[in-house]
């Protein structure tokens, strides 16, 4: 068994907390959280702490620690865990600056500890065989790829923290929502080379964006279109990847992508994907994201490897959309 402990109990830790319970071969043992409030349902369950460096020197068996303090402090925290040399897994965004994000790989490094990036959507059903296609190559030449995120997060969702919505902790939709589409972007279609884009603050009362549309062009030559906004009313309309090549089409939709659209590849059978549509209706969501980090975590232990969503796997999208807001604010176009 490894021994987990996670920092920072507040909205997400709670799926951290059932992954972790429902992984094979992990164990929670201890939680921390500097508001001691939110520990008080976990007393006599888990051991219970308020701060993070003395959760690390009183239990020396814990191996990994899971960071979900809000985006601005994770730089902070990995580097205190990394120190202790305890492996790491920390939600997205991995840090809002990229010297951040390269500081947490080198502190890993330094300390010989695994870091992984908490990107659950990849392990989507729909998104897994779309990757399993696209490895393929049925594609062939890829025209362009499309991301739409149209969410609702009302005001009271960005009142419910004072770190909501400010560009030193959280960022705007782009670092809070779409980097889970923007992530996809880049695994499925290569790196981006440069990027055009724009931003603006339209309904919320924050101060980071909340829509943003962005162009870019791929390092292959194809096309992609960004658009992302979380003032939709009045609820989550979308969220979308489309892909387009020479010989495939390939759309996952639905309010979360988690349902197949269309998929419509040369030389697959109407049979073939029918039966793939089935398959995905019944089951869309499949073993939860988070579970599957965790127990990847166990096994890049187990088997010293790397993590499948590693340290340069999250900097990717951070860079990324780091470049959209440069755009954005300068106007001009942007080199990666
Ligand atoms: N992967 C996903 O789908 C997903 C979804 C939601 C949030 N997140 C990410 O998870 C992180 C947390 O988001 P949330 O919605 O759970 O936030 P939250 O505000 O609900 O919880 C954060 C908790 O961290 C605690 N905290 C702050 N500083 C601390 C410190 N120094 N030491 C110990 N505890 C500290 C706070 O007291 C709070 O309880 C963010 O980075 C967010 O982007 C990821």
């Amino acid at each position: 068994m490894i021994k987990f402990a996670l920092v920072g109990i507040g909205h997400i830790a709670k799926k951290h907390i059932e992954a972790i319970e429902n992984a094979q071969d992990a164990e929670l043992v201890a939680v921390c959280d500097s508001n001691p409030v939110r520990l008080e349902e976990y007393q006599g369950k888990y051991e219970t702490y308020t701060d993070l460096d003395e959760m690390l020197r009183t239990n020396k068996d814990i191996e990994v620690v899971n960071i979900c303090v809000p985006s601005g402090l994770h730089a902070k925290l990995t580097k205190i865990v990394a120190e202790h040399k305890r492996h790491i897994i920390v939600e997205k965004p991995m840090s809002l600056k990229y010297e951040d994000g390269i500081q947490m790989i080198e502190d890993a490094k330094a300390n010989d500890v695994k870091l992984a990036v908490v990107h659950p959507n990849r392990f989507r059903p729909a998104v897994q065989k779309l990757k399993a296609k696209m490895d393929e190559g049925v594609f062939g030449t890829l025209s362009h790829a499309n991301a739409t995120v149209r969410w609702n997060r009302n005001q009271a969702y960005y009142d419910q923290a004072p770190w909501r919505g400010t560009k030193e902790f959280d960022g705007g939709v782009l670092m809070n929502q779409a980097i889970h589409d923007l992530d996809l972007l880049l695994w499925l279609m290569g790196p981006v080379e440069s990027v055009q884009a724009m931003a603006a603050t339209r309904l919320r009362k924050i101060e980071a964006e909340d829509v943003a549309a962005a162009v870019v062009t791929f390092k292959n030559g194809a096309l992609g279109v960004i658009e992302a906004a979380t003032t939709i009313y009045p609820k989550n309309l979308e969220e979308s990847l489309a892909i387009f090549g020479e010989n495939a089409s390939v759309k996952i939709s639905g309010r979360t992508a988690n349902y197949i659209e269309t998929w419509d590849i040369e030389g697959e059978s109407e049979v073939d994907t029918s039966n793939l549509m089935d398959e995905i209706k019944n089951d869309p969501f499949g073993k939860p994201g988070h579970q599957w980090i965790i127990e990847d975590m166990v096994e890049a232990i187990k088997q010293n490897r790397e993590p499948i969503v590693s340290g340069l796997d999250g900097i990717a999208p951070v860079a990324l959309i780091l470049a959209i807001l440069e755009s954005a604010e300068t106007g001009k176009k942007v080199s990666l």
